[in-house]
């Protein structure tokens, strides 16, 4: 089914390659598939240049978008584009993020099958922005839930916020996000985005407190400096100049000419409200952002913290001091634990305000998820540390499931057309994944068992640990274990991992310490006991009491990502390739070698091989002739064959070989671009001849047009003679006519014959005519005309026939609320009509959705029934089968039981497989009996129940339960089980008002009031 669909949409994008088959020389092809040299990675990247070249920055590999980066505005985002590519025009136009957008979305609606876009490429290449584009493409386009209108404009907010805590400044990209981030966006059954949710994963929070050259810290701390108003600052006790703070200054470089701090603290302070943050929140937010001061503890407690470590030894706390550096390290700690955890309260709260409210879309099948995957593309420094594995270690995991997924659709399309597969080489790193996350041998749990092991262990004994165990490995060495060459640009704490986008040197320092990811227990006491809000809420009592050692960061990552995966494994998946041209951030600057190497290692290569390890083009049999039919006489100007015949006649007059080309079930698949692009030459070339034909039939067309002119003068002067004649004999004929007419009156009763037939005749015409005009125009008039004698009868079928086709007519049109009301009533009287006294009551009132409002019923037993929704409510008075004590209830139907409920308890459930009929009396009080079979053991016995609408009651009962045809109407009186072997009775009879009372020998007696 997925094959199908994915198909028609590729199909439409050859379509659009066709359309610029001409233009190749220029702009070279739209979609790399069509590179004769599929091999050649120059031809890749010169196709890449020349469009780059044409601001055209996207570029298909089949269903992959490459996207280059332009570094500059380009207009291709306007709210026009995204038109364009919603709906019919997608034909006719290039690739764009909006079209694979727009595609995701219209795969999800029509395939109702979740969607995923996973966007990839390195810092800067444009990730972020793609992932924005496409959620702005969503929030305009498509259609909006009243309640939930907001929706789009929260989705969109929740970016600068997430931007201003979790992005900085870095080397690579001035807007670089130090977080990994998985967005779900939910969708109702009319595709009306209805929810949101973020998964972030591992915050980057060493860059609170360091930062390398060049780089600044999270956004969030000099946007608040320089924006925030000065009273603001005041009451933080914060100094505007960002050179007061040493860990804001680390990098050097606290202004970028780039980035306006003031304006984006603008646009976070207004969107903070959006996604549905309070006042106070805000000013706690700000007071966090304030890391040196006014954490909301006490002074020297924090301080006694800071400088001290509390020890649990043999169940004593000793507390010793700690020395300068053990100090700073222990600040450096909190502050990166305060961050971090406060980065996620903010993820939390966002994801509260994303959040579906309506309990409604829970439950609802109707509704689809297409999840934004923006994770931290594959990142190679000048010094790499723990961040920097745990990122490329990210990168590995998504290749890999990049290479099984495209493998696997790829194959899923030849087995679907029946053409057999043939393999592709492709580099599997697998391998690379094991090394690091294998159990017990691989990297982290080396380094997880260097971390609790007892004894002496530092980062040097790690990276010896892992000499001893990985050493041997393909895609591991060390400075030990490296060649002469390797040596020399390798340190000696390092590592190097051969990833599959290349090589890194990690370095081992501050692995342990940031793998550990531990904060003093005093620390943590003292900030249990803030009072900011936020952080008692990121500090938790539990965690200093628990004394359970939490999972190590590395570990925690790996589990994260499992779950990402089986996340995105879950979904239909869409890829976004980004690719930087340059590294300094400059439009229009093409460098080669660095795009060769991103083109390396997200395998692009390896993807188009994959596309064209059998054919370079697929088409659907019937685009193909259509596009190509007028090269071939027999196909030419129309084919009336089998498609597949039809394409076949065309190409082997083409002189297609063998080799160049296989029909498939509905496809045709082309092996060369050449040939395809052959064809499309000879198309060119044959364009001014079949011009030219069409020219000739139309001049055609145009010599007989002008021979008919004439011919048709030549014949009018015969003609006018021929009309006086004509006349002439009109008059003749109206003479006898009117003749006939007469005569016939006279002879009106006699029988039809010569003498009458034409005034009958006329009569019933007339009446006929007339009829057509004065039909009655609502099923309620029921005023007819009158028919001559002879006509009575037919009159009378066409009465019944214009009645039922005004029934039918307004059947067609009433509305489905109405229509349901009306399929009960139909119902109920069928079952009551002239058999219950209260029935005739009943005729003239409405049926009610249900009797009980929402509020009526208990949240507990909503709870409780969970996905079987109550349909219908009534409140209803049970009598006890033993003394007949009446109870106050409520009765609740679903879809498959009914309920007797007290209050918030369920107190009986009656299945509608048990429930064996229902007995009514024929008078006009309101109780019945719900008789339920006795071999089910779960059911309760009888039900005894008095009901004010108790027609509305048993006629939807009876239809939920299909039980229409067992509603018993009894004149006298109604038996009922009261315990095995045991039968109570109960007796009707008429009386001035209702009363129900216990009568003579232990019967319940029911005295209905009797009707006027
Ligand atoms: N489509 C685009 N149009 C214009 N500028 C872009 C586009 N994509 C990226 N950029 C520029 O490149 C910068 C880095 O992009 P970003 O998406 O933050 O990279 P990544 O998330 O991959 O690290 C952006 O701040 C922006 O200036
Ligand atoms: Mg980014």
């Amino acid at each position: 089914m997925k094959a199908l669909g994915k198909v028609d949409i590729e199909g439409r994008v050859r379509l659009v390659m066709e359309g610029a088959l001409t233009a190749r020389d220029r702009v070279g092809v739209q979609d790399f598939v069509l590179l004769e040299n599929y091999n050649s990675e120059a031809a890749f990247i010169e196709n890449l240049r020349r469009r780059f070249r044409e601001n055209l920055i996207y570029t298909y590999i089949g269903s992959v978008l490459v996207s280059m980066n332009p570094y500059k505005e380009l207009e291709i985002y306007s709210k026009q584009q995204m038109d364009r590519y919603r709906g019919v025009s997608f034909y006719e136009i290039s690739p764009h993020i909006y079209a694979l957008s727009d595609n995701t979305y219209r795969a999800m609606r029509t395939e109702r099958k979740d969607q995923c876009i996973l966007i990839s490429g390195e810092s800067g290449a444009g990730k972020t922005e793609a992932s924005k584009k496409i959620l702005l493409y969503y929030a305009v386009t498509c259609p909006t839930n009243d309640r939930m209108a907001a929706l789009g404009d929260r989705l969109l907010q929740s970016n600068p916020v997430l931007e201003a805590f979790g992005n900085a400044k870095t080397l690579r990209n001035d807007n670089s996000s130090r977080f990994g981030k998985y967005m779900d966006v939910q969708f109702d059954f009319r595709g009306a985005p209805v929810g949101g949710h973020i998964l972030n994963y591992l915050l980057e929070k060493s860059r609170v407190v360091h930062q390398n050259h060049g780089e600044r810290n999270f956004h969030i701390f000099y946007q608040l400096l320089d924006g925030g108003e000065d009273d603001q600052l005041n009451t933080l006790n914060l100094e505007r100049n960002p050179q007061n703070y040493r860990y804001l200054v680390k990098g050097n470089c606290p202004r970028v000419s780039s980035i306006s701090d003031k304006n984006n603290w603008k646009v976070v302070m207004k969107a903070l409200p959006v996604i549905g943050f309070t006042e106070e929140e805000v000013f706690a937010i700000n007071n966090i952002s304030n890391l040196a001061r006014l954490l909301g503890v006490d002074g020297s407690a924090l301080r006694e913290a800071l400088t001290h470590k509390k020890l649990t030894a043999k169940g004593e706390e000793m507390i010793t001091p700690l020395n300068f550096e053990q100090a700073e390290a222990a600040r450096d700690a909190l502050a990166k634990a305060v961050y971090g955890r406060t980065f996620t309260w903010l993820v939390e709260k966002i994801n509260q305000s994303l959040a579906l409210k309506d309990e409604i879309y829970h439950s609802s099948k109707g509704s689809s998820v297409i999840g934004l995957l923006d994770i931290y593309g594959f990142e190679v420094l000048q010094h790499n540390s723990f961040e920097q594995f745990c990122i490329n270690y990210c990168n590995e995991k998504l290749q890999q499931l990049f290479i099984e997924l495209t493998l696997r659709s790829e194959q899923e399309e030849y087995e679907t057309e029946g053409i057999a597969w043939e393999t592709v080489q492709y580099f599997d790193n697998k391998i690379i994944c094991d090394l690091i996350e294998e159990k017990h041998k691989g990297i982290i749990s080396i380094l997880d068992e260097e971390c609790l092991r007892p004894g002496e262990t530092c980062d040097v004994s790690f990276l010896e640990k892992l000499e001893d165990t990985v050493g041997g490995h393909p895609h591991f060495v060390t400075h030990k274990l490296a060649n002469g060459k390797t040596r020399r640009v390798m340190s000696r704490e390092e590592f190097r991992l051969l990833h599959y986008a290349g090589e890194v040197n990690y370095n081992v320092n501050g692995f342990l310490d940031k793998n550990n990811d531990l904060l003093n227990r005093n620390l943590k006491e003292v900030m249990c006991q803030s009072d900011n809000q936020i952080l008692s809420h990121c500090f938790r009592r539990e965690e200093v009491i628990d004394q359970k050692r939490p999972e190590m960061a590395a570990t925690q990552f790996k589990n994260s990502l499992m779950k990402l995966t089986e996340i995105l494994r879950s979904k239909e998946p869409s890829y976004v390739r980004c690719i930087k041209p340059n590294d300094a951030k400059q439009p229009g600057r093409f460098d080669e070698v660095l795009v060769r190497h991103q083109v390396k290692y997200l395998g692009l290569m390896e993807n188009l091989r994959v596309r064209r390890a059998g054919f370079a083009y697929r088409r659907r049999f019937e685009a193909f002739l259509q596009r190509y039919k007028p090269l071939c006489p027999e196909t030419w100007p129309n084919w009336h064959g089998r498609l597949a015949d039809g394409v076949l006649t065309l190409v082997k007059h083409l002189g297609y070989k063998d080799e160049e080309y296989k029909l498939g079930r509905s496809k045709i698949f082309i092996r060369f671009p050449k040939t395809l692009f052959n064809t499309e030459d000879v198309l060119e070339a044959k364009k001014p001849e079949i011009a030219l034909t069409l020219q000739t039939s139309w001049r055609g067309y145009r010599e007989r047009a002008k021979y008919q002119r004439i011919r048709r003068a030549v014949i009018q002067s015969g003609w006018r003679g021929m009309k006086a004649r004509r006349r002439a004999k009109r008059r003749r004929q109206a003479a006898d006519l009117i003749r006939r007419f007469i005569k016939g009156f006279i002879y009106r009763h006699g029988e039809y014959g010569p003498e009458n037939d034409y005034f009958l005749d006329h009569v019933r015409y007339s009446f006929l005519k007339n009829l057509r005009k004065n039909l009655p125009k609502s099923v309620l008039d029921k005023s007819w005309p009158t028919p001559p004698p002879s006509l009575v009868e037919a009159s009378e079928h066409l009465q019944k026939l214009h009645m039922r086709n005004m029934v039918t007519k307004y059947c067609r049109i009433v509305h489905p609320e109405w229509k349901k009301q009306m399929m009960q009533k139909v119902v109920a009287s069928e079952i009551f009509k002239d058999q219950k006294d209260s029935y005739p009551q009943s005729v003239g009132r409405l049926f009610l959705d249900s009797r009980l409002e929402r509020e009526q019923i208990s949240l507990k037993v909503v709870q409780t029934l969970g996905n079987d929704k109550v349909q219908y409510g009534v409140s209803v008075i049970k009598y006890d089968k033993r003394g007949f004590k009446p109870r106050p209830r409520q009765l609740l139907l679903t879809n498959t039981f009914a309920v007797l409920v007290d209050k918030t308890k369920i107190k009986q459930r009656i299945d509608y497989t048990a429930l064996r009929d229902i007995a009514l009396s024929s008078l006009s009080d309101g109780m019945c009996v719900l008789h339920i079979t006795r071999e089910d053991n779960k059911q309760k016995g009888d039900l005894l129940l008095h009901c004010s609408h108790s027609i509305e009651m048993v006629t939807k009962l009876a239809m939920m339960a299909n039980k229409t045809n067992n509603v018993n109407i009894n004149p006298g009186s109604i038996q009922f089980t009261v315990a095995r072997g045991k039968e109570g009775i109960i007796d009707f009879v008429r009386g001035a008002e209702l009363k129900v009372t216990k009568g003579r020998r232990g019967h319940l007696l029911v005295v209905s009031q009797r009707l006027l």
